[in-house]
Order: structure tokens, then C-alpha cells, then sequence
């Protein structure tokens, strides 16, 4: 088992996690266990997690981003709440970043705060969404507009989950692996590389402990993401607004991770034309994305995007920050960009 200790919580990850989990459940003798999951991860991961947990209740809601709301936080506070959680009881996020956020949200504002525990069980959730301390719902497809930062309690990463994942939800958590290696590892960069496209065989425990190693180092020093913290979001300027008008137009939207990885492209194609990233490394990472996730072929509103970057809670006086690459490894934050310079990258991902 690997671990990362930090001052607010511990990630174990391993495939015998589950024996820490129920150790820690008998130390701190919460009053009652909730477990939170989807549709899916109910039928797919529960079943491995159940012998190791007693007295709990379960929580299911639908699966899907567009569950993430405050309809079904709701309904997850009033299950608590008809079940008689008190302060003393425990919510266990048992799923992907819908579950970890919307459980963690609800755990952080349910009687001014519960304790909660990540379980995640997709690529994406084990190397970003689960830690981080970053919680919240969606609202009028607007990502994440409503929220608060609150750690959990503990994580823990029990890879074999992701034998039960489709190959579209792995490539979804690459596009952050690939983002956490491209701010600020280049060797983890070069092994991503090393792995041929759609080999999804290879045992990713090490790719993920290294990935969250690189997220949890950097939460750390700047958790209310005034400065260095800001460095997660390179692809996310354009990759959010992308993915608000997916989720508001597409009858399939772009998951999260697909549109991140559109807007790493364009974002690199800015960093190319403002901070000097060498056409060498910006051919390597198009060539890396576009290898790996299939070419989004709707007609992207330029317009109707800036206008959401616009609105972005990251931004500031109408300005739109970017966080761009100075090369792989090193990335520089609140860059501001001229909208004419935003629409020549989305012309290039067009025409790729
Ligand atoms: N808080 C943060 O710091 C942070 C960071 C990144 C992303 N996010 C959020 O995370 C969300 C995306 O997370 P996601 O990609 O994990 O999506 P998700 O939670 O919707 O999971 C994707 C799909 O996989 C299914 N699933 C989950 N685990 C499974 C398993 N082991 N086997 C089979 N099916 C399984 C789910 O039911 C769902 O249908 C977005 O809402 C995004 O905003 C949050
Ligand atoms: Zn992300």
C-alpha cells in the first residue's frame, strides 16, 4: 500500500485498502456510516467494498453530470437527515468526481459539516477529483458555481475499480494525468507517451500515486487557489467553457476529460504564440491528445465560448486568466489573453 500523508488527510492506495478503511471506521466510532454511490458504482464497486463495512445506509442516486445538482443534494441531505445523522455521522463518497463532489458538498453544509470519505472508482476521480478539497454542484449547466473547499476525512484509491471501466471513462481521467504531467513533471509526461494509444492493460498504480503526489503537493501550498494552485487549471479555461455548451447542446455531452483535452490543445497553441512553448513540445502534446480522444466534430460556437470564459469564476474584470506552459513541466499563471489570440486556437483544434 503507498501512502501520502498530508496535514488534513491521508490517501492510501493500493489493492488492500479496504482493511485500513474499516480500521479507520472502528478508531474514530462515528455515530452512523452512509454510503453515497450511483447507479453504477452501486452495482460495480459496492459489492467489493460492502464485507469490509457494518451498519451503514446506502444513498443511490442516478449517475451522470447531470445529476450533479442541488435537486439531488438535496435529496441526499433529507436522506440524511430522515435517518438520523447527527454531527458525529460519516458520508463515504463511493463513486466518480459526480459523487465525490456533490457527496463531499453535501458533507461539508449538512448541519455546518460532516465528516467524509472518498472512495473513488474512476481514472479521473483517483487522480484529481477526490482530493483537492474542492466541492460543489452544477447550476443552469454552469460548472460547479456552487460549492466550498472542505477536505475529507481520508482516501482511499483501490485500483482494480477500474477493471469495471470503460475504456471512454480511462481516456477521460488521462486528459488529467496528462494535464498534472504537463504543469509540472516531464518524465511523467515521457512514461504517459510510452504507453501506446488505447493500451489500457497496463497497471496504473504508479501513474496515479504520481499523479496525485503532483495534485496534492500543490493543494497543499496554496489551497484556496490564489496563486500556484491556479496552475490546475491550464486546459480548463477553454475545456470548461467547451464543456458548458456541450452540456447545454450535444445530445451525448463531452465528459469532462474530453473537454479538457480540447482545450490543452488550444491552451498549448497559446502558450505556443505568448510564452515561448517550443514548437517541439507543442507538437508533442497535440500529437499525444490527438492520438488518444476522438476529434469532437460539432460546430463549436466561437462566440457563445468566450462569452462563458467571460463569466468563469476563475476570471476577473472581464479578463480572461489563462494558465499556459512555458515548456512541459513548468507552467505560469493569470495570463490574460486576447480573444482574437482564443479563437485561432479553437480555428486550429477545428482544423486538426
Ligand atoms: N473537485 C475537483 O477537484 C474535481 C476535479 C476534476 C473533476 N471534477 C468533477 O468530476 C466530475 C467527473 O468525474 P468522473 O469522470 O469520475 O465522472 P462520473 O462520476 O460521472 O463517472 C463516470 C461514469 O462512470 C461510472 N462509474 C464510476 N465508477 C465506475 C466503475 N468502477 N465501474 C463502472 N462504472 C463506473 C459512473 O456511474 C458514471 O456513469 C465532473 O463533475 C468534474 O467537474 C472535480
Ligand atoms: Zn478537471
Amino acid at each position: 500500500m503507498k501512502e501520502i500523508f498530508s496535514k488534513e488527510y491521508n490517501i492510501f492506495l493500493g489493492d488492500d485498502v479496504f482493511e485500513k478503511l474499516a480500521e479507520t471506521l472502528i478508531h474514530k466510532e462515528y455515530s452512523k456510516v452512509f454510503v453515497l454511490m450511483d447507479n453504477n458504482t452501486s452495482l460495480h464497486c459496492w459489492p467489493l467494498l460492502s464485507a469490509y463495512l457494518v451498519n451503514f445506509v446506502p444513498i443511490i442516486i442516478p449517475d451522470g453530470e447531470v445529476n450533479k445538482n442541488i435537486r439531488q443534494a438535496e435529496f441526499i441531505w433529507e436522506t440524511l437527515q430522515s435517518n438520523f445523522a447527527d454531527r458525529r455521522a460519516l458520508l463515504i463518497n463511493l463513486g466518480g468526481g459526480v459523487i465525490s463532489d456533490i457527496g463531499g458538498f453535501c458533507a461539508a453544509t449538512f448541519k455546518r459539516g460532516i465528516d467524509f470519505i472518498n472512495v473513488p472508482t474512476t481514472l479521473l476521480s483517483m487522480v484529481d477529483a477526490a482530493v483537492g478539497g474542492k466541492q460543489g454542484v452544477d447550476m443552469l449547466s454552469f460548472k460547479n458555481v456552487i460549492g466550498v473547499f472542505k477536505h475529507p476525512k481520508e482516501v482511499f484509491i483501490y485500483p482494480p475499480f477500474l477493471n469495471t471501466l470503460n475504456d471512454n471513462e480511462k481516456r477521460n481521467g488521462l486528459a488529467e494525468l496528462c494535464k498534472h504531467a504537463l504543469i509540472s513533471d516531464k518524465a511523467l509526461f515521457e512514461k504517459l507517451e510510452a504507453i501506446p494509444p488505447d493500451d489500457w492493460g497496463v497497471k496504473l498504480n504508479s501513474l496515479i500515486f504520481q499523479s496525485l503526489k503532483i495534485k496534492v503537493s500543490i493543494v497543499k501550498k496554496d489551497p484556496l487557489e490564489k496563486d500556484l494552485r491556479k496552475t490546475l487549471n491550464f486546459g480548463h479555461t477553454i475545456g470548461h467553457a467547451i464543456e458548458t455548451a456541450s452540456l447545454l447542446s450535444d445530445k451525448v455531452p463531452l465528459k469532462h476529460g474530453e473537454a479538457v483535452a480540447i482545450g490543452i490543445i488550444c491552451e498549448a497553441f497559446i502558450s505556443k504564440a505568448i510564452d515561448h512553448l517550443s514548437s517541439k513540445e507543442f507538437k508533442n502534446i497535440v500529437e499525444y491528445i490527438s492520438n488518444r480522444f476522438p476529434k469532437y466534430k460539432q460546430k463549436i460556437n466561437q462566440e457563445q465560448l468566450i462569452l462563458f470564459m467571460r463569466n468563469d469564476k476563475k476570471n476577473k474584470e472581464g479578463n480572461i486568466h489563462f494558465t499556459l506552459l512555458k515548456k512541459i513541466g513548468k507552467a505560469k499563471v493569470d495570463i490574460i489573453c486576447e480573444d482574437d489570440l482564443i479563437i485561432q486556437s479553437l480555428n486550429y483544434y477545428q482544423n486538426l
